[in-house]
């Protein structure tokens, strides 16, 4: 992989203020062109070795605690377990998630380098559970019809990263490539395979990047698959966007982001959220 770097001055009329910035890009040139025309982009093996163990660890901990209230399932929407904001409730996430140079670079690559995370998500699939296939959809769902003359359609970078093997037994992702692209409409409970459709599979510690307004949906593990599936969702958009996670430190409402406000930095206000827009 070929690394390479940008830069990218933000138009303002204070220069000192915000002299160019000038991102390394943790992939090659070819791989964002990809990202940019597919609408996803699939990197093997990302996170290898140690990283990946204390990840999983981290992952059983915050599972077992939200166990302990409540049961797969029971979530509105998909089936399985599904728990937001995973840096504020872990330490391994806050350290590892908080600035993941991978996830980050590739965003800023295609974002600017004014960028917020998003969103920090753990999904775990469970053998034997039923309703875990996940319907076709794309996030960010806001877009007027007609799409009025200044309209800009939000968009999310989200990273899936799995921590076990996405096989087709373990229940793949399937995705339609270039869909981030158009915009129409796409009714819900819709299953069914589509022309050009890809099913991605790939081993544990790999990290699909993809566009929120691409096409996706998620198969169910196979019957006689008896592994739990997990997968982190680490999403960043642009500072002035909105968050669906917002981190604690917003507000110092006591999770493990609040730890950061004494000696942030201004990338890390950014990061949290708190800086990059006037
Ligand atoms: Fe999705």
């Amino acid at each position: 992989m070929q690394k390479h770097s940008l830069s990218f001055r933000i138009r303002s009329n204070t220069v000192d203020r915000d002299p160019p910035r000038v991102i390394e890009i943790d992939a090659s040139p070819e791989e964002i062109e990809r990202l940019k025309q597919d609408g996803y982009l699939v990197r093997e093996r990302l996170v290898q070795g140690e990283l990946l163990e204390e990840l999983r660890v981290a992952a059983d901990a915050v599972e077992a605690d939200a166990l302990a209230h409540s049961k797969p399932g029971e979530g509105k929407g998909f089936g399985g377990l599904f728990i937001r904001s995973l840096i504020d409730k872990h330490p391994a996430f806050l350290e590892t998630l908080f600035r993941f140079e991978p996830c980050l670079s590739v965003a800023r690559a295609v974002l600017g380098p004014q960028v917020q995370i998003h969103a920090t998500v753990l999904r775990v699939a469970y053998p034997g559970l039923q309703n875990q296939d996940v319907e076709w959809h794309f996030h960010q769902r806001v877009v007027p019809d007609p799409e009025p003359a200044w309209f800009h359609r939000p968009v999310v970078v989200d990273n899936l990263i799995y921590l076990d093997d996405l096989t087709e037994a373990s229940g793949p992702l399937v995705v339609l490539p270039g869909t981030h692209l158009v915009n129409q409409d796409l009714p819900s409970g819709d299953f069914s395979d589509k022309p050009g459709q890809v099913v991605v599979t790939c081993p544990a510690g790999s990290c699909i990047t993809s566009h929120s307004s691409l096409w996706h949906r998620a198969l169910s593990p196979h019957p006689n698959h008896q592994q739990k599936r997990r997968l982190l969702i680490l999403g960043y958009s642009p500072v002035w966007q909105k968050q669906i996670d917002r981190p604690s430190a917003i507000h110092r409402e006591g999770g493990l982001t609040d730890s950061l406000l004494p000696n942030a930095d201004r990338e890390t206000r950014e990061l949290l959220g708190l800086e990059g827009y006037y």
